[in-house]
Order: C-alpha cells, then structure tokens, then sequence
C-alpha cells in the first residue's frame, strides 16, 4: 500500500522547489484535473479502509503544524484526527500564543518550523500571508481558510458531490450568497466539469479576477462558471445548492448590513423546490439558521452537510498523504 501511495506521489505531485517556491500549495487552482481526481481517489480509498478497520500509517514520525489566527472546528480537527490516523502528529499554534502574534516576521516562523516539521497548515485572515509562509517555507504549505479562498472545504466538497451524484462532469451547482472564499474555491473547482452558477447581489459579488481564472480553466475542462443576480433563476435545474454564511470571520462588525443586502439570498424550502427533485444541499458549516439558510433544509432530507463535514477528514488525509 505505501508504494501504490508513493507511486502517485513520485508521478504526479513531484515538482522540483523552484516550482513550488512562492506557491499556495493547496489551492485548486495549482492542481490539474487529473491531479484534483487523483486526490479525491486517495481520498475514497483513505475513507474505505478506515470503514473496513484497515490502518494506514503512511506518515508516521511525521508532524503537521497548525498556524490558526482564526476559528475553526472541522479544519481543526480533520487535520489532528486525520494525521494521528496517519501515523503522525499535529501541533495546534494558536495565532495568539506563538511568536507570530506578537510580531515574529512570517519568513522567519516558515524557517524555523520548516526545520522542524514536516509540513504547514495555516488559517488566517490574509491570503498574502500564506503566500508569503509557502514562499520562505521549505516544506508544503495548505491554506486551511484565508479571507480569500478555502480549497480544502472544496476537495470534500467534490468528493460528497461525487459520492452522491455519482460524477462531477456536467453537475450544476448553485451557490446563492457572498461572493467569499467559499464562493472563489467552489468556482475553482468548476475545472472538474461543475457547472458552478453564482447568485450574490450587487456589492458582494466574487473577485472578477478568480471568476475570469475560474471560467477559463472551468471551459477548457467541460465546466462552466457564470455569476447572476438572481437566486431563483440560479437555482433552476439545479443538481446541488451550496450557501456560506452571510458574515464571514472577521467581518462581525458589518453583520446588520449584511443581514439586509443578503435577506433575498437564503436556501429555504420553496428556493429548494426550484431545483431538480433529486437535488443535494451542501453548506461549509458552521451555519447562521434562518439567515443563509433554514433550520428546515439543514436538518431536511436533502440536505448532506454532515456527509460533507465528515469528509473534510477522508479529504484531508489525502492532501497529506500526498503532499507530505
Ligand atoms: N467549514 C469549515 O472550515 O469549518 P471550520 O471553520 O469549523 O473549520
Ligand atoms: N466564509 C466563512 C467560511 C467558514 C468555514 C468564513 O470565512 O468565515
């Protein structure tokens, strides 16, 4: 088993340091297709041993360091779980409690954990730092979550979709609500062969940029990126609804604009009812019942967001296994 998983990493997740210097190791958009399927293998194979009581200790004697300057429960622990079922560890650094918060430049925390651990996960506000980290580090870098962008939530998001619809390729998937991370990272993903419909209102849509990067790179590999206004017409036909939080981490001060600019972008029953009958509603978590979403469609029976929050571990064993 340790050769079938070295095999994949020596073919096709080898890139020379140079290739990687500067790189956000883990955001889709650094993966190819064949690469994002190949995880996403890992990952089902990861998550059938773990049913069958199979042990896969591919990364023992190694550590992943975890930088969080923000919040997280699923992140967190998929990570700490998922590399002690690994056979290594995680240490969990609280932004506040390492040198970091108390002004240590980020090169210098990349160098000395580098010379430490085995790789680095980091979730914080600014995407540039992770930027930066991956730039000075000499070990992989995952962004874990920053302002901009959330690729690990993405990797078990595709792997639920997959599970639940069988395919990725020609999938619709409507996402209603902030233009955020989530949104980017989900757009990213089209490149699987998602047909990814955005509907956020006017002041809150996604970066222009990522929508460009994702719909060029969504074309060439049979999916689709498009950004509406409109949720109801979002939602047609489609296979999987997708909402985030209104008011992400960080941005608590400006909640009661929010409310009112996002109240027509909510996932209730009668929005779900637009969709295709069989359609799977999926949301990051944590939730904000009754803003984004209803208590009545989370605990409904199309909902699968515990499906999706369990396969953050299976997901995130991969990443590691492959990258570590
Ligand atoms: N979805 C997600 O990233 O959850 P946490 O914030 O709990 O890690
Ligand atoms: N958009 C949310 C995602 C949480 C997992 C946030 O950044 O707070």
């Amino acid at each position: 088993m340790l050769n079938t998983y070295a095999k994949g990493w020596d073919t096709m997740f080898y890139l020379e340091k140079e290739e990687l210097k500067g790189r956000d190791f883990i955001c889709m958009k650094d993966f190819t297709p064949e690469q994002i399927s190949y995880m996403l293998e890992v990952a089902a194979r990861l998550k059938a041993e773990r049913k069958d009581g199979i042990s896969h200790p591919i990364l023992q004697g190694k550590s992943l360091a975890m930088i969080f300057t923000k919040s997280s429960t699923r992140t967190r622990v998929a990570f700490e779980v998922g590399i002690y079922q690994l056979g290594g560890q995680a240490l969990f650094l609280s932004g506040r409690d390492i040198q970091l918060g108390r002004g240590e430049p980020i090169a210098d925390t990349a160098r000395v954990l580098s010379r430490m651990v085995d790789g680095i996960m980091i979730r914080t506000f600014s995407h540039q730092e992770v930027l930066d980290l991956a730039e000075h580090a000499s070990k992989p870098v995952i962004n874990g979550l920053t302002d901009l962008l959330h690729p690990t939530q993405v990797l078990a998001d595709l792997l639920t979709i997959q599970e639940h619809k069988g395919r990725l390729t020609g999938i619709k998937l409507a996402y209603i609500g902030d233009g955020n991370n989530m949104a980017h990272s989900l757009m990213i993903g089209a490149k699987m062969g998602l047909h990814v419909v955005i509907a956020s209102p006017e002041g809150y849509k996604p970066d222009p940029e990522i929508v460009a990067l994702a719909q060029a790179d969504a074309l060439k590999n049979g999916g689709f990126v498009e950004v509406l206004d409109n949720p109801l017409e979002a939602v047609h036909d489609a296979d999987v609804l997708y909402t985030d939080v209104w008011t992400s981490m960080g941005q608590e001060e400006e909640s009661i604009i929010r409310r009112k600019a996002f109240k027509n972008y909510q996932i209730n029953s009668g929005l779900l009812k637009l969709a295709r009958k069989d359609a799977i509603v999926l949301h990051c978590l944590p939730t904000h019942r009754g803003e984004e979403i209803t208590a009545e469609v989370v605990e409904g029976p199309q909902s699968v967001v515990f499906d999706e929050a369990e396969n953050r571990l299976h997901a995130h064993k991969a990443i590691m296994a492959l990258i570590m």
